[in-house]
């Protein structure tokens, strides 16, 4: 019964570098008393305070278990659900290992009690959700495993009482999205595990408070540009991996800025260019990794002065006459690099390192080498020599496939029907540019591991029922430019992961809400620029998960109350360039995530009192400029306070508006283009801009002696009015009554 079997010690317990703090033990008669529990199912170790109970079809903590355990090792039962306060009767485990046991909910509390814990182990169970409360009372926690569950969501607070944690992994999940503030609270996090997941977005927030954090694993995600905001909220990150992610270009305008950056991984995406700036803000970068992408050219980068190692193995790097500022760069910087020619031919295979830059020929007439061959190579992407080898591959006549990079190509190549024959292992299909007026069933056969399909400009009037059959991975659908007129139910079925659906300029007059019921992780629809008219319940009808409504540039007149309430997640709202003559406030209420609404280039005229009232809460940015306003009531923004960040009324016709104090917290607000009169109804407004210490653009247009001043500054149009002055007028006003406001 005592014996520790030594296969009891599990990978996990190895990597343990922890010190294992010995908690303060009570007296030696209750100490024996303890030791001589344990329940039959388990083994349990006194000397060493373990107990082993694995794989044994437990369906509950057993009760009996000493309560002077330190280690807990419950690996593979079938526990799937812990209970509030489940281990309470074991106040000293330092480490639980819960992993392979079916869990499907921890409860709220599940944990309390355990203010001694320093490693939890719930990996490789079925946790769909965690709720808010479930790691409360972990404070001591350390190391918190996650990874091979099914997390498709994080909450705000989840982790906010791991104040101790230094390692969370979350790999292995079907994460899609972090929102802003989900990791809040893990104030001492030095590695964030968070590959093979399926994130395509981070809120601008997500990595907001983080202060601890030196590494970042987002590796095998689903990322096809760099979220450079939302990185550069971890400023002390030392070591970011983002490979095998779907990134084709990294430019300046991705803004990483990191100053503590020393290695960056960009390996096995599909990057085809790098702009020269791309790491400018990353100064101390020593590493850059860059194998594996679709790269035949690479500037010289201007920024990291301290770049040592640059990994380019796997790209086909064209050696010509234009590679040789690059090769110059690479010398003069004392830059390693590792990649080899992929062309021209009399270069192919050799080093890039070992070649002068002189080597690279350019023909003496000023033709280039490079461009004769280019006109004769196959379109990009180019072919490596391992990729030669596997030529016998299949891929379709007339089009390139890389098994490298899993990317196939046709576009603009006239072609009549959606060819078939691709690598089944394809992830990105570019069919742009053909002409398929239908999508016939199933019209993409094998390609199961697709994620991003690109169908824009190619005459599409319909998708026939079951067009996506089998597109079971796929999650982005470009179909922007098309003239599609509406989806039939059965359109988009067999892609239940689709999360960015493009059907930007088509011909819609009604969203098309039956077809968007196959979609249920749909997160992003874009419909700008088609005919739609009005928007009515049912129209997003079963478009649950949906965050970023795009409907710009349509001709709505009216949103129903109840039309959006299907999406409560909406945190995007653009209705901007449309023709509504009110806010519709009636379909905002049951938004109580919406942070963003476009309402410009409408024509409201007038804002009513409590307009965004049921969204107030939330509403982070608001954009109501060129829309003709002319009056604002003295409550329109009402109910709005240090949320708002951000707020357009330029361009309107706007000669009053009141003072809005409670906006405590604004970043950028724009009152530009409006025929400000200035006069003592604008007192209040003039008293509040002169405050703020932010460029805000109000300029009186009346009375003729204030024109074109800055209503923040203009002093002498409102020396006159009744009401408190600044200090240096104080004592000359003194005993004026109070403005009031409006
Ligand atoms: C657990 O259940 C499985 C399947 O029912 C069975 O094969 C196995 O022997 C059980 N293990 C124990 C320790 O009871
Ligand atoms: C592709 O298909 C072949 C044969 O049909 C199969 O052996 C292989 O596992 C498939 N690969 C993938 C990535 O599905
Ligand atoms: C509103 O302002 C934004 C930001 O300045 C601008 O991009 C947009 O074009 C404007 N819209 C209209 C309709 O004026």
């Amino acid at each position: 019964m005592a014996v520790a079997p030594s296969q009891s010690s599990t990978p996990f317990f190895l990597v343990l570098l922890l010190p294992l703090l010995l908690p303060q033990l009570p007296g030696p008669a209750q100490h024996t008393a303890a030791a001589q529990r344990c329940p039959q199912v388990c083994i349990c170790d006194s000397s060493r305070r373990h107990a082993v109970c694995r794989q044994q079809n437990l369906t509950e903590v057993p009760d009996t278990i000493p309560e002077l355990t330190q280690q807990l090792d419950l690996q593979g039962n079938k526990l799937k659900v812990i209970s509030p306060a489940a281990f309470g009767a074991l106040p000293y485990l330092t480490h639980l290992d819960l992993s392979h046991c079916r869990v499907e909910l921890v409860a709220e509390g599940a944990f309390r009690g355990l203010g001694r814990l320093l490693l939890l182990n719930l990996a490789s169970n079925r946790l769909r959700v965690l709720p808010q409360e479930a790691l409360d009372g972990l404070g001591s926690l350390q190391r918190l495993e996650l990874t091979g569950n099914l997390l498709e969501e994080l909450r705000p607070g989840t982790f906010g009482a791991l104040g101790a944690l230094a390692t969370l992994n979350l790999a292995h999940n079907a994460l899609v999205y972090l929102p802003a503030m989900a990791f809040q609270g893990l104030l001492g996090a030095r590695w964030l595990q968070l590959s093979h997941n399926a994130l395509s977005v981070l809120a601008p927030e997500a990595l907001a408070g983080l202060p601890a954090l030196r590494r970042l694993s987002l590796h095998h995600n689903e990322l096809q540009a760099l979220p450079g905001p939302a990185l550069s909220q971890a400023p002390g990150l030392v070591r970011l991996e983002l490979g095998h992610n779907p990134l084709t270009y990294v430019g300046e305008e991705d803004a990483l800025v990191l100053p503590g950056l020393r290695e960056l991984l960009l390996d096995h995406g599909g990057l085809q260019a790098l702009g020269p700036r791309a790491f400018a803000r990353c100064p101390r970068l020593r590493t850059l990794d860059l194998r594996g992408n679709q790269l035949d050219m690479l500037p010289p980068l201007q920024g990291p002065g301290q770049l040592r190692r640059l990994r380019l193995q796997g790209n086909p790097l064209w050696c010509g006459c234009r590679a040789r500022p690059l090769l110059e760069w690479l010398a003069r910087a004392h830059v390693q690099a590792d990649g080899t020619c992929g062309g021209p031919r009399r270069l192919r295979g050799e080093a890039l390192d070992a070649l002068r830059p002189s080597a690279l020929r350019c023909l003496g007439n000023g033709a280039e080498e490079e461009e004769e061959e280019v006109a004769t190579r196959p379109r990009a992407p180019t072919r490596t020599p391992q990729e030669d080898e596997r030529a016998a591959r299949p891929c379709p006549r007339s089009c390139t496939c890389s098994s490298e990079s899993r990317h196939s190509s046709c576009e603009g190549r006239s072609l009549r029907a959606v060819p078939s024959g691709f690598p089944n292992a394809t992830q990105l299909l570019d069919l742009r540019g053909n002409r398929f007026p239908s999508v016939p069933r199933a019209a993409f056969p094998g390609l199961g591991h697709l994620v991003s399909l690109y169908l824009q400009h190619c005459h599409i009037t319909e998708l026939e029922k079951g067009a996506l059959a089998g597109l079971d991975r796929l999650v982005y659908l470009y179909l922007a430019d098309n003239q599609l007129s509406g989806l039939s139910a059965a359109a988009l079925e067999g892609a239940p992961h689709l999360g960015y659906l493009y059907l930007e300029r088509n011909r819609f007059a009604r969203v098309p809400g039956a077809a968007l019921g196959a979609l249920p992780s749909l997160f992003s629809l874009h419909l700008q620029d088609n005919a739609l008219a009005r928007l009515e319940p049912g129209d997003l009808a079963g478009a649950r998960a949906l965050r970023w409504l795009y409907l710009s540039g349509n001709r709505i007149t009216q949103v129903s109350p109840g039309a959006l309430s299907p999406a409560p997640e909406l945190e995007k709202l653009y209705l901007d360039r449309n023709e509504l003559r009110d806010v519709p406030t009636g379909a905002l209420a049951g938004l109580p995530a919406l942070a963003e609404l476009q309402l410009s280039g409408n024509r409201l005229s007038t804002l009513r009192a409590g307009a965004f009232r049921p969204v107030a809460r939330s509403l982070q940015r608001l954009f109501l400029n060129g829309s003709g306003l002319e009056q604002v009531s003295p409550g329109a923004f009402e109910g709005l306070g240090p949320g708002l960040l951000s707020l357009h009324l330029q361009e309107n016709r706007l000669q009053a508006l009141p003072a809005l104090p409670a906006l405590t917290r604004l970043e950028d607000i724009d009152l530009s283009g409006n025929p400000f009169c200035c006069d003592c109804q604008l007192l209040p407004l003039h008293r509040w801009l002169s405050g703020l210490n932010l460029w805000v653009g109000a300029t009186c247009a009346a009375p003729p002696s204030a024109r074109g001043q800055s209503v923040a500054a203009a002093m002498t149009a409102f020396e006159d009015c009744p009401g408190p002055r600044r200090a240096h007028t104080e004592g000359r006003r003194r005993g004026a009554h109070k403005a009031g406001h409006g």
